[in-house]
């Protein structure tokens, strides 16, 4: 394949609405430097961080959550120099997308030319070299660097994990982002077989993969899911599902669980509800977020804290060979893909407005 060509891109012009994704039928394909690979991208996941980056919500200035509206039409007055999740300024244009999987087509001049060919998915968190441990110097895959809502991208080699499966595509694109947030949550609350887990917001990427994630460590899981979604979520594992708008839900799960307490909180939701989750941590329990969809701002009660011994963690750059353990996991088969629907690359927008409507189970895929 030539290096010099073109191809279909999604290229983010600047932080706002839809109007700043723009779909290019001409974009230069990208060339690998000497350490790196090149991809053909045979499918790329959809992230809330793609949405979240495009529209500014890390800064301190937003104080909502991911919302529908905010999604599409951006959000105004946001405070360009902390818009990231790492607090640095995204250079324009960029292509994102973390979520990739696909095959090696071309290779630098420092990479065996045998890995062309390899069937590959790509660990999004970009390390440095001389210092991979040093969550400091640690970029993301579609923000830092350019990513794979394209027909081709590149990374670093060791980015490119070879994927033996029978799984497609784009089945294989729904894993990266959310399965290996999910496995380093449970790693950094040191989830034991029969522990009791709650996890919030169960049906969406990362919750699904909290679910099997935390059944394969045998623990007992209680689901918090949308009403329409409980069935499925008890399909995938779970031991019991809430449905998170009923009447006297903290009542209704303590009933449930034998001393009414659980060990641990994995949580992505956040909004008022946090004060709850926290209620529901026995003495010496657990508390891990990587995320805030329902809002960062919580009410907060110190004493819950520390009358409890409880201990809470955040996880976002996740220590080196979590990724190697999921790619384990996947060719396995100890982990299933949830893929929700897949877009053509030219239906990037409506992809998202599915995405941020949140009536789905799982991933959305968009296919170059
Ligand atoms: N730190 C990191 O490295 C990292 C990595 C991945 C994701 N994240 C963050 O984690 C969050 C979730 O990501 P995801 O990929 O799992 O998202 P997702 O697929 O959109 O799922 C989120 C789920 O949360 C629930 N939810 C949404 N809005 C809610 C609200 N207002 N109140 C209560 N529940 C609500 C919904 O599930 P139900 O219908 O089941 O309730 C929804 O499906 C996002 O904020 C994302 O940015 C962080």
């Amino acid at each position: 394949m030539a290096l010099t060509g073109f191809m279909k891109a999604v290229v983010l012009t600047g932080h706002g609405g839809f109007d700043k994704l723009v779909v290019h039928d001409d974009f230069p394909v990208p060339k690998p430097n000497s350490d790196e690979v090149l991809i053909e991208v045979g499918a790329c996941g959809i992230n809330n961080t793609d949405i979240n980056t495009r529209i500014g919500w890390y800064s301190k200035s937003v104080s909502s959550g991911t919302t529908t509206a905010g999604g599409a039409d951006g959000i105004d007055d946001i405070s360009e120099v902390d818009a990231t999740w790492g607090g640095n300024v995204v250079v324009f244009p960029r292509i994102q997308g973390a979520d990739v999987a696909g095959r090696i087509v071309a290779v630098g001049h420092g990479v065996s030319r045998k890995r062309v060919g390899e069937r590959v998915i790509v660990d999004p968190w970009i390390r440095d070299r001389s210092d991979p441990e040093n969550r400091n110097l640690a970029g993301y895959f579609g923000s830092e660097r350019d990513g794979g809502f394209a027909q081709y991208t590149t990374v670093p080699e060791e980015n490119a994990f070879v994927i033996k499966s029978n799984l497609s595509d784009a089945e294989l694109a729904t894993f990266p982002c959310s399965y290996s947030t999910a496995e380093h949550m449970l790693d950094r609350i040191g989830l034991q077989e029969r522990e009791k887990i709650l996890i919030p917001g169960a049906s969406g990427g990362v919750g699904s993969a909290l679910i099997q994630l935390a059944k394969r460590r045998k623990a007992k899981v209680l689901a918090i899911t949308s009403k329409s979604k409980m069935d499925m979520m008890l399909d995938l594992g779970a031991d019991h599902a809430f449905d998170r708008n009923q009447k006297g839900l903290e009542q209704n799960i303590r009933e449930i669980i034998p001393g009414g307490e659980v060990n641990a909180v994995a949580d992505i939701v956040g909004g008022t509800s946090f004060s709850m989750y926290l209620n529901l941590l026995c003495r010496g329990g657990r508390y891990v977020t990587s995320g805030a969809i329902a809002g960062p701002i919580v009410e907060f009660d110190l004493r819950t804290l520390y009358l409890k011994d409880l201990e809470m963690h955040g996880a976002t750059v996740m220590q080196v060979g979590i990724f190697k353990k999921l790619v384990t996991y996947i060719e396995n088969g100890e982990i299933r893909p949830l893929l929700a629907k897949k877009f053509p690359i030219s239906q990037i927008k409506k992809a998202q407005e599915a995405f941020l409507n949140k009536k789905h189970i799982g991933n959305f895929i968009i296919l170059p």
